[in-house]
């Protein structure tokens, strides 16, 4: 399965997917990584991996016009499945169409609480005492789209945004890859929000 990543900024997903791979955990391919930010530092990740990368600055252009770019790159590279992994920035409803149930995201709260910006911060300013992050389809509304996998952290009396941000980070570098893996395997199946995930064989 070949994979299209798009991030931007540092890119800690990104390697996460990136090492899952080089350590066979993850049968897949990361045939581009791309980044709407020449500046990304996870753009330096590619360069010394050698994983193809292409920079498509998004600044000024309009959502459409955007997105036109990308599936033009994403298809040039035979892309199967497109993880956006800190994109920081809305798809148009184009690119759901043109990879259907073939977009996920990664988010750091457990959806449907705290979507959007700053979720660690939004989770620890609500009091929350178990916090979490969440791969689900992309659809073409913001952190919304079934959920393949959740993982759960607590929270601690004398956390900043920092250090849950940190706990929740360490754990969203263990299920990226992993829903990545149901799919490569075929073992996932949607219906309506239900995602449901076979035994392995
Ligand atoms: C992660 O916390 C991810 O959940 C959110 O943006 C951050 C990206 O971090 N969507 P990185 O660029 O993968 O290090």
């Amino acid at each position: 399965m070949r994979l299209g990543i798009l991030i931007s900024g540092r890119g800690s997903n990104f390697e996460a997917i990136a090492n899952s791979i080089a350590r066979r955990r993850l049968d897949a391919e990361i045939a581009i990584v791309i980044g709407n930010r020449a500046n990304a530092p996870g753009l330096d990740i590619a360069r010394d991996r050698g994983i193809p990368l292409r920079v498509i600055p998004s600044a000024g252009l309009e959502r459409e016009a955007y997105d036109k770019l990308l599936i033009e790159e994403l298809r040039t590279h035979e892309v199967d499945l497109v993880c956006l992994a800190g994109f920081m920035r809305l798809l148009s409803a184009n690119v759901i169409r043109a990879f259907p149930n073939r977009v996920l995201n990664i988010h750091p709260s457990l959806l449907p609480a705290f979507a959007g910006l700053d979720a660690q911060r939004q989770a620890l300013e609500y009091g929350v005492k178990i916090a979490g992050c969440t791969v689900h389809f992309v659809d073409e509304f913001l952190d919304s789209g079934p959920i393949i996998i959740q993982a759960a952290v607590p929270v601690l009396d004398n956390d900043t945004v920092e250090s849950l941000s940190a706990r929740i980070l360490a754990q969203e570098h263990l299920i990226y890859p992993k829903a990545i893996g149901y799919i490569a395997d075929g073992r996932i199946t949607v219906e309506g929000r239900r995602v449901r995930i076979r035994e392995e064989e």
